[in-house]
C-alpha cells in the first residue's frame, strides 16, 4: 500500500509539472482528487485492513492527500502569476508613441469662398448685410420690374410658401437681389454694400446648375455712379480672385431692374477657353449678371433718380468657386462626400 502511494504521489507530480493553464490543472484535480481518484479508493478502501495496517496507511494516505492539495494551490497561484505577467508583457503602454489625431474640422469649399469675395470687397469700402431666405413677392420680383406675368418670372423658377394668388405671398428667394431693395429702404445714401446668402431655383441640376445655390449681391448707389465704375470694381474683383492672366469676359444682359444689363464670364479653367463639357463648349463661364439700378427701382425706393444712380451685381459663388480649383461639376460641392471635401 505504501508502495502504492509513493508511485500515486510521483506521477501526479510528473503530470501536475506538465499543466500549463487553468482547464488542465481541473482535470488533474478531478483525476488525483477526485471522487473516483485512485486516492479516493484507497482511502475508502481502508477500512478493509487489518487494523494495524490501517492507522499507518490512513496516516500516509492523508498526508498525500494534503501534499497533492497544497501542490494543487501552488501551482494555481503559479499559473495566474505567470497569465497576469504575460497578460501585462502584451498590453504594455508605451508612453512615447505618439497620441490618435484628434479630428479636426474645416470650413466648406464654398465658405471659403464665400469667406474670400467678401473679403475683396469689404478691402474696396463695402459693408456686408443679409437678408431673409424666405422672400415677399414683392421684394423678389414686383419692386425689381417683374410684374406676375411678365415672362422675365421664367428666368427664375420659383419654389412659392405660399402660392402665387394674390401681392403678399411667400417664396424662397430665388436670387439675392431683393436685398437692393431692402438696402435701399432701410440704409441711407450713399450705399456700397454686398449681401451673400442662398438662394432656391426649381430647376434641374447639372454640370453647371444646382437648385440650391450662394449668391453675392453688390449694390452702389449714389450721385454720378456710372457704368465705368461697375465695370471697375467687377474687373479689380475678377483680378484679385483669379489673377491678371485670366481672361475676362464683359457683355450686354437682360435683367429688368437693370438698365443697361450687362453680364460677365471668365474663360475656363478646365480648357482654357478652348471648349469644353463644362463650358459647353464656349471656352466661357458666367459668373455674375450685373447693371445700372432702374430708374424705376430707385424711384420705388424714393430715390431720385435724377440725382442718384447705382450699380448692382449678383455673382454665383459656386461657379467662381468651381474656376478657382478647376472643379467640373457643381454637385460635387453639395454630395457631402468627405473625400471631396477634405481637399480643401
Ligand atoms: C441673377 O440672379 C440676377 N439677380 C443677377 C443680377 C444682380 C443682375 C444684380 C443684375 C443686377 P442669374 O440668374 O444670371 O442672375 O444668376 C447670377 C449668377 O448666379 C449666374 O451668373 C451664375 O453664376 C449663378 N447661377 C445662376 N443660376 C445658377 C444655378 N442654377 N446653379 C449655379 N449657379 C447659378
Amino acid at each position: 500500500m505504501l508502495e502504492q502511494l509513493k508511485e500515486l504521489h510521483a506521477s501526479a507530480l510528473n503530470e501536475l509539472n506538465e499543466v500549463s493553464n487553468s482547464e488542465e490543472l481541473e482535470s488533474w484535480r478531478v483525476r488525483h482528487l477526485g471522487k473516483k481518484s485512485k486516492l479516493n479508493q484507497i482511502l475508502r478502501s481502508l477500512g478493509s485492513l487489518p487494523l494495524e495496517e490501517r492507522k499507518d496507511a490512513g496516516a500516509h494516505a492523508n498526508e498525500l492527500k494534503k501534499a497533492l492539495e497544497s501542490s494543487l494551490i501552488e501551482k494555481k497561484k503559479a499559473l495566474e502569476e505567470a497569465y497576469l505577467v504575460s497578460s501585462l508583457e502584451r498590453q504594455r503602454l508605451d508612453v512615447t508613441l505618439p497620441g490618435w489625431p484628434i479630428p479636426t474640422g474645416r470650413l466648406h469649399p464654398i465658405t471659403q469662398t464665400l469667406e474670400e469675395i467678401c473679403g475683396i470687397f469689404k478691402n474696396m469700402g463695402f459693408q456686408v448685410f443679409e437678408g431673409p431666405d424666405v422672400e415677399w413677392n414683392y421684394y423678389n420680383f414686383e419692386a425689381l420690374n417683374i410684374p406676375q406675368y411678365h415672362p422675365a418670372r421664367d428666368m427664375f423658377a420659383t419654389l412659392w410658401v405660399d402660392s402665387e394668388m394674390g401681392g403678399e405671398s411667400r417664396l424662397l428667394r430665388t436670387h439675392t437681389s431683393p436685398m437692393q431693395i431692402r438696402l435701399m429702404e432701410t440704409q441711407q445714401l450713399p450705399i456700397r454694400a454686398i449681401t451673400p446668402g442662398r438662394v432656391y431655383r426649381y430647376e434641374a441640376t447639372d454640370a453647371t446648375h444646382e437648385s440650391m445655390l450662394c449668391q453675392v449681391e453688390g449694390l452702389a448707389v449714389d450721385e454720378n455712379i456710372t457704368l465705368a465704375n461697375l465695370k471697375g470694381t467687377l474687373f479689380q474683383f475678377c483680378h484679385c480672385f483669379f489673377g491678371d492672366e485670366r481672361g475676362i469676359r464683359f457683355r450686354c444682359d437682360y435683367f429688368p431692374f437693370v438698365e443697361p444689363g450687362v453680364e460677365v464670364a471668365i474663360q475656363c479653367v478646365a480648357c482654357q477657353g478652348l471648349g469644353c463639357r463644362l463650358c459647353s463648349y464656349s471656352g466661357w463661364l458666367e459668373i455674375l449678371g450685373a447693371g445700372m439700378v432702374h430708374p424705376d427701382v430707385l424711384k420705388r425706393c424714393n430715390i431720385d433718380p435724377e440725382i442718384y444712380t447705382g450699380f448692382a451685381f449678383g455673382m454665383g459663388v459656386e461657379r467662381i468657386a468651381m474656376l478657382r480649383h478647376g472643379i467640373d461639376d457643381i454637385r460635387l460641392f453639395y454630395n457631402n462626400d468627405l473625400r471631396f471635401l477634405r481637399q480643401f
